[in-house]
């Protein structure tokens, strides 16, 4: 079925219907789901300029680790210098335009080389050797073939790897392509707070899967942020998350954030509590579960003994490879006896992202196969949706802007309805 006829996805007029309150609210347009102009201009509008989640800190520990990483279709290199410091560059060279690395991790040592003629880097960026400098693998006795003393006004200080402008939040590592990016303490809003006494530097990344997911990122993070479908969709984390200690947990960021307070205790489908807490959380962290999504493409569940990371990459349309990293106190890590209990943590988190990935497959077929007209929201489950829409809505009509949080912390949300605005 084609996308139906050519809407200007730059204009307000096509977001109408999802800016109005949340009662009287309609979905975004199909298209946003479905067609690659629509993907094309998002891509360039969110993607290409703001703050991005592009990996995770704990696969890039040593010097010359390097992750390459896709953000908005560019390809970038992120990698640990010797000196501690963590960067992107664009994944080319600068000679003539080679691709650098080849998709993927791994550690290249003391230089990123070029494949083509040699050009190496450091892991700073800067070019230490066309083929003749230091580092050069040419026999000295053959060198003179490869001089490049007649390229006029050549100097390799000039040649260094393109930067991109890139930052941590706890274990995710965020780039933002813009030549002039807002601080990423504007995007977080109040979450480096809300978060603090978790102290989400220090955690270490246990386990990492992949998935290849048929459906627009989008499906995704709206789906990971309404307690809707729990009861049908995950009979075993109903379980662990019951409906009636859900609660709101929004303040004023680019993020939805909910929390289940308290969270229960493990059922034979596995759950949450086979790993040690981290000493020294205060009383509300120490029995709450925090759900939060990141805009645009990560989920961080923040439970008080591990983290799990969701983070989506769009390839197009409907389509979007999401890998997850699993992480546990340091001591956790790397205690042998704790092994088993992460494997099972694992396999719960593996069975839950299962069936979302699933219904949201599902969803994608709906919208990419019949003429829907775009679906109505209630404030109780799907706020949330709200808000991320209205935030792609924003980047897509150029609007900057952050929404604000609740007035109230801590909304329990199975109250009478009265009790919402
Ligand atoms: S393109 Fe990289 S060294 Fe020539
Ligand atoms: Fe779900």
């Amino acid at each position: 079925m084609d996308a139906g006829p050519a809407i200007d996805y730059t204009r307000p007029e096509t977001y109408e219907r999802t800016r109005r309150a949340v009662a009287e609210a309609r979905t975004l347009v199909r298209q946003a789901y479905v067609c690659e102009d629509f993907f094309a201009l998002e891509r360039e509008r969110v993607f290409g300029a703001g703050w991005v989640a592009a990996g995770c800190v704990d696969t890039l520990r040593q010097p010359g680790d390097v992750q390459v990483v896709d953000i908005a279709g560019r390809s970038l290199i992120l990698v640990r210098g010797r000196d501690g410091v963590l960067r992107a560059f664009y994944n080319v060279c600068r000679h003539r335009g080679s691709r650098l690395i080849e998709d993927g991790d791994g550690n290249v040592g003391r230089f990123i080389r070029c494949p083509y003629h040699r050009w190496a880097y450091d892991l700073d960026g800067r070019c230490v050797g066309t083929p003749l400098f230091t580092g050069s693998d040419i026999p000295v006795d053959q060198q003179a073939i490869f001089a490049t003393d007649h390229a006029a006004g050549f100097d390799r200080r000039d040649y260094g790897l393109l930067s991109v402008t890139v930052a941590t939040f706890g274990p995710v590592v965020l780039v933002n392509l813009d030549p002039d990016p807002e601080p990423l303490a504007v995007h977080l809003g109040d979450l480096a707070v809300r978060l603090a006494g978790y102290r989400l530097d220090d955690w270490r990344l246990a386990r990492t899967r992949h998935y290849h997911v048929a459906a627009n990122y989008k499906l995704i993070a709206e789906n990971f942020m309404e307690y809707y479908h729990l009861p049908w969709v995950h009979p075993g984390l109903v379980r662990v998350s019951p409906l009636d200690a859900h609660h709101r947990w929004q303040g004023s960021g680019m993020y939805s954030g909910m929390c289940t307070s308290p969270i229960a205790a493990n059922t034979e489908n596995g759950g949450w509590q086979d790993l040690e807490p981290l000493p020294g959380l205060n009383p509300d962290d120490a029995v709450s579960a925090r759900f939060i999504w990141l805009f645009p493409n990560i989920a961080l569940n923040v439970m008080p003994n591990h983290v799990f990371l969701i983070h989506a990459t769009p390839t197009a349309a409907g389509v979007t490879e999401e890998a997850t990293y699993l992480l546990t106190r340091p001591e956790t890590a790397d205690d042998p006896d704790a092994q088993h209990a992460i494997d099972r943590l694992a396999a719960f988190w593996d069975s839950v992202n299962r069936e979302d990935v699933a219904i949201v497959e599902r969803v994608q077929k709906g919208l990419a196969t019949t003429p829907f007209p775009g679906g109505p929201m209630c404030y109780r489950f799907e706020e949330p949706v709200h808000r991320f829409q209205n935030m792609v809505a924003d980047r897509m009509v150029g609007l900057r802007r952050v929404p604000p949080g609740d007035a109230v912390p801590d909304t329990p949300m199975f109250v009478e309805m009265n009790a919402l605005k």
